[in-house]
């Protein structure tokens, strides 16, 4: 009977630590949403973009859940009109297409708050702040109807001139959001500057994952050994 109550209680903390994890999950998810009150209205960019892209709205955004990938994810993002004067910790908006900025006296943005916003390819912007990455890491970059409006972003890697940038040997240049690039190595190839040929480390992409398996284990070690004492 007790040890019953026991592992009760061992699978009641790792279903607690779970509801945990994906509730803290789920909750930064929706921050980003409502930063402000209101919903995406369809008369916005953002608003036709989503009615034409058959999205879901939730507060400020719109969402796309393509069958393909489970989780829904950000791909407009209306936050006009939302008395904002700094912006920072957009992140969960990185898949977004399109953003609206506009109509906040925002005094500037850090061009790293866009840093892996690599599908980001309309963005509205009060007039006295520039495009992020500059006027060169966008195709048009126009003040139109009192807005500064950056369409179309650049590839960073692919341009002659003085913007090219190059990767060290082994590895590819790829693009990561307005006016910033990643070098990714090559097949084969790993550790700094891609200079070791080989395996794939599987420590790091297993990283995240073994962590969790380790404090598992650690968590029923815990409350097993509790359980020896007690009988
Ligand atoms: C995704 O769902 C829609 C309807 O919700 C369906 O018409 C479409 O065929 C689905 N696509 C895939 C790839 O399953
Ligand atoms: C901005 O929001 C205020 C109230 O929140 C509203 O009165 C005003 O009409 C809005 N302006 C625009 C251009 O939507
Ligand atoms: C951005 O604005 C804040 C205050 O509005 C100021 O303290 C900061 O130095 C500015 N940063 C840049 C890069 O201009
Ligand atoms: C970027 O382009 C806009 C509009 O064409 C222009 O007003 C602005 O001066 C340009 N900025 C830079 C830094 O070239
Ligand atoms: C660079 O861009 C051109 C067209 O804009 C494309 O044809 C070419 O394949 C690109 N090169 C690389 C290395 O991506």
């Amino acid at each position: 009977m007790r040890a019953g109550y026991c592992q009760l209680k061992t699978a009641l903390v790792i279903l607690t630590f779970y509801l945990c994890f994906y509730a803290t999950h789920q909750l930064t998810e929706l921050q980003v949403c409502n930063l402000c009150s209101g919903t995406v209205s369809d008369r916005t960019v953002v608003g036709r973009f989503c009615t034409s892209s058959a999205g879901r709205t939730e507060g400020r955004c719109c969402l796309r859940n393509d069958n393909t990938s489970n989780p829904e994810y950000i791909i407009g993002l209306d936050l006009s009109n939302c008395s904002l004067t700094c912006v920072e910790g957009l992140q969960d908006a990185s898949t977004a297409l399109m953003i609206d900025l506009s109509l906040n006296s925002i005094a500037n943005i850090s061009d790293s708050v866009f840093e892996g916003f690599i599908d980001l390819n309309y963005l509205v912007l009060p007039p006295n702040l520039p495009c992020p990455g500059g006027n060169s890491s966008w195709e048009k970059a126009e003040v139109h109807e009192g807005n500064r409006v950056c369409q179309v972003q650049r590839n960073i890697c692919n341009q002659t001139g003085q913007m090219s940038f190059n990767c060290p040997e082994n590895s590819l240049c790829a693009p990561y959001g307005p006016g910033f690039f990643e070098c990714s190595c090559a097949d084969n190839y790993h550790g700094y500057k891609c200079l070791r040929e080989g395996e794939f480390p599987a420590l790091l992409v297993f990283g995240p994952l073994g962590a969790s398996t380790v404090l598992i284990s650690i968590l029923l070690w815990v409350t097993q050994r509790r359980k020896a004492k007690s009988v």
